[in-house]
């Protein structure tokens, strides 16, 4: 008998997703009959917009769409995004240069293959959203964390990249507004970001899914825009799901210069071959389409964003920096490890998200997940009530410890 390892040593490597885990249990409670409240999940709690799931519907009954189509996307669709890219980012590019993928997710883990040798350094500033290391580690590339905590409202600042930075550094990975931290860079920040990666040579990768979900005075700036040095090495990463309530429907994209596109629509036409075209079919509506219904989201968001900081500050041992952006909040926990709580000593912010699950029946997703332990990550993306009632429970909860 072989003792080869049955799974490769590339994929044993690969964690499961933390935040998918905690959703996972919460619904299973949830399903043996537990009152359970989950502040896990990435998404919206809206139903897609009507006219988006009309034009998905006629897609569906034409037979040209029961039929491969260009890996890399349809034409319309390409075209439409490089459209709304100029129209919401002011940042021009051709259909040519835009790869259509399954969902975000996919474009996060094509930039990445695409760009990377074995050995590259990407330059990653903690807490970052969990599937940046899978992706970066599959293409053979090193990570290298650039931590910011609460103090900073976790904004990186160009000291500490370039601390960071060695002759290995190939790529820094821009996010704003961020998963899981909800910061996001003004104008200046990125600016000044975007002009010391020019200065050293370096791609920038950066995921723009959160763009129009801001809040109060903050504003989203493109770095591709902001900082035209930057030139043909930048690859922006996008998608339909957050900004028009469609994660399931699994469209996102990438941009480029023609020679990372072309690289990269190469390799999906292999992997994955051409997004399901009803879903593409959505998206075209969705991206051509006005954006009031993420303006409606974007109100009931805010409106929650004030109501959950506002909670967790009060909780003592708990503290929460205003998020501007995105849908999560990002609480310390630091000053609760090591406390007692219903009979037990949690020595993580792991533990203390177990404690609370199995006592409040309110789950969180630990910092663990994020590279940085001490903290808990908790969307509102979930309604008024729910919020109110699962910050509550976890505040009863907590103002026990000692
Ligand atoms: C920062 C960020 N980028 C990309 C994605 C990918 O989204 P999707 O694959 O659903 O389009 C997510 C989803 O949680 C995200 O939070």
């Amino acid at each position: 008998m072989s003792t080869r390892p049955r799974i490769s040593a590339r994929i044993s490597a690969i964690s499961e997703s933390a935040t998918l885990a905690v959703d996972a249990k919460a619904k299973a409670m949830k399903a043996a009959g537990r009152p359970v409240i989950g502040f896990g999940a990435g998404e919206p709690d809206f139903p897609t917009p009507g006219y988006i799931v009309e034009a998905a519907v006629q897609a569906a009954r034409e037979p040209r769409f029961h039929k491969y189509t260009p890996a890399g996307g349809l034409p319309e669709l390409k075209q439409a995004i490089a459209d709304k890219t100029r129209r919401d980012s002011g940042y021009a590019v051709e259909a040519s240069q835009v790869l259509v993928t399954n969902g975000g997710k996919q474009a996060v883990y094509e930039a990445f293959a695409t760009l990377l040798d074995p050995g590259d350094e990407v330059l990653v500033v903690a807490p970052y959203w969990t599937t940046y290391p899978e992706a970066i580690k599959l293409a053979g590339g090193v990570q290298v964390d650039v931590v910011t905590d609460e103090s900073t409202g976790y904004l990186a600042s160009v000291e500490q990249l370039e601390a960071a930075r060695t002759e290995r550094t190939k790529a820094l990975l821009f996010v704003s507004p961020s998963n899981p931290t909800g910061a996001v860079h003004s104008r200046e920040q990125t600016e000044a970001i975007g002009r010391w990666a020019a200065e050293h040579g370096l791609w920038v990768v950066t995921d723009e899914i959160y763009e129009h979900l801001v809040y109060g005075g903050a504003e989203f700036t493109s770095i591709a825009t902001a900082v035209p040095e930057l030139g043909d090495r930048v690859v922006i990463l996008n998608g339909v799901a957050k900004t028009y309530a469609m994660t399931g429907w699994r469209v996102g994209w990438l941009i480029g210069p023609s020679d990372v596109v072309k690289a990269a629509t190469n390799l999906q036409s292999h992997a994955t071959s051409n997004v399901a075209n009803v879903s593409q079919m959505a998206a075209l509506a969705a991206v051509s389409g006005d954006l009031s219904a993420v303006a409606e989201m974007r109100t009931a968001f805010d409106r929650r964003r004030q109501t959950m900081v506002r909670m967790l500050n009060e909780i003592p041992g708990v503290f929460c920096p205003e998020p501007k952006g995105a849908f999560y909040a990002y609480p310390s926990v630091k000053e609760l490890i090591g406390k007692e709580l219903r009979g037990r000593r949690p020595r993580s912010s792991g533990e203390l998200a177990e404690l609370i699950l199995e006592e409040a029946e309110v789950a969180v997703v630990p910092g663990e997940a994020f590279g940085t332990p001490g903290y808990f990550r908790l969307s509102y993306a979930l309604g008024d009530d729910d919020l109110v009632e699962g910050v509550s429970r976890v505040a009863k909860l907590l103002s026990e410890a000692h």
